[in-house]
């Protein structure tokens, strides 16, 4: 990855303080962690989604979430973050790679699929942990067919209970999926 553990803590630690629903059991950084081991899980079996676009993905897509309920502009204020982010030098992405992930925290929750593996991976990732929320979940919401199977959906069912992975075994999990 083209960041340190250092400088990826201390990113994470900036988003958490800034995030207006961190603390939220239903929207804060354990859902955000859970979406992050579920991206890289997914990731480590799609070797060409990007783990480092997924972990940023997880880290940013809710939070600038104000409501736990409807709040339609929370994705599109995530990719206006990423702008930011960037524009401070706290983020260092190419054009590319940024447009990507831009387009992935902006639709997130648009209810539409992707045939890109990495914008695939982070929605699939979502709406996965959908789940903690008591929802059913939709085939047709999810991209990628390995997300379709219940071997998965088992095994990414309890992540959000877990809460067992500090951003830095996260960091540490998509470094060794970047150098695979
Ligand atoms: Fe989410």
């Amino acid at each position: 990855m083209n960041i340190t553990l250092e400088k990826f803590a201390d990113l994470a630690a900036l988003v958490e303080g800034q995030a207006p629903l961190a603390d939220s059991l239903d929207h804060g950084t354990s859902h955000w962690r859970a979406v992050a081991r579920t991206g890289l899980e997914l990731c480590s079996r799609t070797p060409d989604a990007d783990p480092r676009l997924i972990l940023l993905f997880a880290l940013l897509h809710d939070s600038r979430r104000v409501n736990e309920f409807a709040d339609p502009d929370h994705g599109p204020e995530a990719a206006r973050y990423l702008t930011t982010l960037r524009k401070e030098g706290i983020i260092n992405l190419s054009n590319e790679d940024s447009t990507t992930l831009a387009y992935a925290m902006y639709h997130h929750d648009a209810g539409e699929t992707s045939d890109d593996l990495t914008i695939a991976a982070c929605w699939d990732a979502d709406r996965l942990q959908l789940q903690r929320l008591g929802y059913w979940l939709k085939n047709e919401l999810l991209s990628n067919p390995l997300s379709h199977t219940l071997e998965v959906q088992e095994l990414v069912s309890s992540y959000h209970e877990s809460d067992e992975l500090s951003w830095g075994d996260l960091f540490i999990q998509a470094q060794a999926l970047c150098s695979r």
